[in-house]
């Protein structure tokens, strides 16, 4: 047992850096870059998800998804497996290739889940790949680092038949431009980060994208778990249409 305490340890300490805090038992918390849960309730996700089958878009360590498990569904977590499917900017782009997903394989082994994680990247995810489409799918702060946005929304839109749960940074310095539809391009920012749009611009790719309903849940300030500075954050719910 407590051999078994001491090798988790170990493993989550060589695994790192990590990007959630997550309370594997025991004892055991890592220390991530974020930590989600005192933000859980932000999201507004129903409390009991039981016998929904649920999607987790952009999943990196999982704490989404573990988090939905925990209220009832069966969830299915997507994530690219390489460092170079990442949509860099060219000039961030790093020489070398390297696997991703390790830490999901420890937290999920910790934590005894069952959510399924699949190595593919959303640009490719489709009713077809993934068994079929999702009572609920949630993707959160993925979309400002892909190329391509639209292209993403309107993957998930094809596979979401019920709720869809949107949390992404949003733009705060373009917000007094009420009337226009913008988004900073950060494509030369170190974060690898290419676009952040309005909260109403994302509000009108979510719907354009194909989702009926869209409304704002909330917005709301995310701290880093130092507790320092903090990226603003806009939650954005609607419907899917896709069938099957
Ligand atoms: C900033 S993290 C967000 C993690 C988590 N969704 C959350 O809300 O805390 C972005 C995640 O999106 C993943 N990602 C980036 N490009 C992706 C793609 N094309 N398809 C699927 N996931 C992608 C990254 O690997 C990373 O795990």
């Amino acid at each position: 047992m407590e051999s078994g305490l001491a090798d988790l340890r170990s493993r989550v300490r060589a695994a790192g850096p990590w990007y959630h805090t997550l309370d594997l038992g025991s004892g055991v918390v890592t220390e991530g870059m974020f930590d989600l849960r005192p933000y859980a309730e932000r999201y507004g996700l129903p409390p009991d998800l039981s016998g929904l089958r649920v999607l987790d878009v952009g999943t990196f360590d999982g704490f989404w998804a573990f988090e939905m498990e925990r209220r009832g569904a069966r969830v299915t977590s997507l994530d690219v497996d390489r460092t170079q499917q990442l949509d860099w900017p060219p000039r961030l782009r790093p020489s070398e290739d390297g696997e991703r997903g390790h830490t999901f394989a420890i937290a999920s082994q910790a934590l005894g889940s069952e959510v399924e994680r699949v190595g593919l990247s959303v640009y490719e995810a489709t009713p077809k790949r993934l068994g079929g489409a999702f009572d609920l799918v949630f993707c959160g702060s993925v979309l400002i680092h892909l190329r391509d946005p639209m292209l993403a929304l309107e993957r998930m839109a094809g596979l979401c038949r019920g709720r869809f749960v949107l949390a992404e940074e949003h733009s705060r310095r373009l917000a007094p431009f009420r009337f226009a539809r913008g988004a900073e391009f950060r494509g030369d920012s170190p974060w690898s980060t290419w676009w952040i749009p309005t909260a109403s611009t994302w509000e009108t790719m979510v719907h354009t994208a194909g989702f009926e309903d869209v409304r704002r849940h909330g917005r709301f300030n995310l701290r880093f778990r130092d507790g320092r500075g903090g990226v603003p954050h806009v939650v954005i719910h609607a419907r899917g249409g896709a069938t099957g």
